[in-house]
């Protein structure tokens, strides 16, 4: 099923899509950096990017999708689907945080010590691979549920909640 036959499933597609991106460029960064990289503008603005992005992806996306869309799986008895991608929400939230912390502070002091950055790595590569694998299995399996499940009208005030989040 399209992902776009909703309008919800169509913004959260976005915003997914837009996660994907940011991983992508935290997994380049880690790639070419076994040890601590140099600070420049462009390099501190990313990281202060990258957290910024880290943090409401976990705050507002994962919020919206826990309370507007997992009550409809559940409603219609459908608890698998919500266990599997709420305790994936649980594992991934602390491990954004932890490396939006790390970014942040690296940001702050215009450098990344030797263990800070080997903890950066270790934590960023753990949550590329939990949230790429994250966001595949809602792009299969949520969007294409919510799609079964709403009527044009749950649909519209869903989008539009949605996106008043993002201002
Ligand atoms: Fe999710
Ligand atoms: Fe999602």
């Amino acid at each position: 099923m399209n992902v776009a036959t909703t309008q919800v499933g169509g913004l959260l597609h976005r915003d997914h899509m837009a996660t994907v991106e940011t991983l992508e460029g935290l997994e380049l960064l880690l790639r070419k950096n076994r040890k601590p990289p140099a600070f420049d503008p462009t390099l501190t603005a990313w990281l202060a990017d990258l957290a910024a992005r880290l943090r409401r992806e976990v705050a507002e996306h994962f919020d919206f999708e826990e309370t507007r869309l997992f009550p409809l799986f559940l409603a219609v008895g459908q608890t698998g689907i919500v266990e599997i991608l709420g305790q994936e929400h649980q594992t991934i939230l602390p491990l954004a945080q932890q490396v939006a912390a790390l970014a942040e502070a690296a940001t702050a002091s215009g450098r990344f010590e030797p263990a800070g950055w080997d903890a950066f790595r270790a934590l960023g590569g753990e949550l590329i691979e939990r949230e790429m694998f994250h966001i595949q299995k809602e792009e299969m399996g949520l969007l294409a549920g919510i799609a079964a499940l709403l009527d044009p009208d749950q649909d519209r005030r869903l989008a539009e909640a949605f996106a008043a989040l993002r201002g």
